[in-house]
């Protein structure tokens, strides 16, 4: 699981590969090279574009292009700072990307987070069993980033992640208007502001 404050990156993802099985998605660990064909897969596909990610975030263009973000994942776990994480199979498969971020102050220890299973894996529990595993590492698996609340946005018209994050126990818990700018080829330049419905549980500590 991922959650060791490792500075070796390598290290840290041969401890992450002795993590929690919860279904399909049996871990999370930092991105590494060999995953960057499929992470261009779920990154370049149609629903992860029209929802994944805000219109100002560009898709990567090739695999080659998402090689920063591979080394920036990986100095991220070592460090317990935000990042993206690879969710993976029992084969280190990488079935999708669970991602947070301070949209907050950090001192309120506020995680946000967001998601996207690769199309080929979807419908089999993958994203819920990796919230449930950001979840706890975020907030209470030692040593991990010791955040006392989880929360995402979803655009009110994805379904899917809705009740995703509900299947995961992040209650829904509002909907912030306008709140999320997403691609849209109909709209005026492209891109459209979504209504977006706030999910979150909190630890409390
Ligand atoms: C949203 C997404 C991550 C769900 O991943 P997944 O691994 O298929 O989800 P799960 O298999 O864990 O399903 C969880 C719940 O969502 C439901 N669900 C999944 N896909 C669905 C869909 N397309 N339509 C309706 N419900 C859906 C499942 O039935 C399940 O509900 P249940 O527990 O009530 O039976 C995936 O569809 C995806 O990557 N979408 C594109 C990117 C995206 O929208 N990310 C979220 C941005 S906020």
């Amino acid at each position: 699981m991922a959650g060791q404050q490792d500075r070796d990156p390598q290290q840290g993802q041969r401890r992450a590969h002795r993590g929690v099985s919860r279904g399909l998605a049996r871990t999370l660990r930092p991105l590494c090279d060999a995953d960057r064909q499929r992470w261009f897969e779920v990154r370049t596909d149609p629903a992860q574009i029209a929802f994944g990610a805000p219109a100002f975030v560009r898709p990567p263009a090739s695999p080659d292009d998402l090689l920063e973000q591979v080394v920036a994942s990986q100095a991220a776990y070592a460090e317990l700072a935000p990042g993206t994480l690879a969710i993976v199979d029992e084969n280190d498969r990488l079935l999708g990307d669970i991602a947070w971020r301070h949209d907050v102050p950090p001192p309120l220890r506020i995680a946000d987070i967001g998601y996207s299973v690769h199309p080929d894996s979807r419908h089999r529990g993958v994203a819920t069993a990796a919230i449930g595993l950001m979840v706890a590492w975020l907030t209470t698996d030692p040593p991990g980033p010791a955040q006392a609340r989880v929360q995402l946005d979803h655009s009110v018209e994805n379904l899917a992640s809705c009740r995703t994050a509900l299947a995961a126990g992040l209650e829904r818990e509002g909907v912030r208007r306008g709140f999320l700018p997403l691609r849209d080829e109909h709209a005026v330049g492209g891109v459209r502001r979504h209504d977006v419905c706030l999910h979150g549980v909190a630890v409390r500590t």
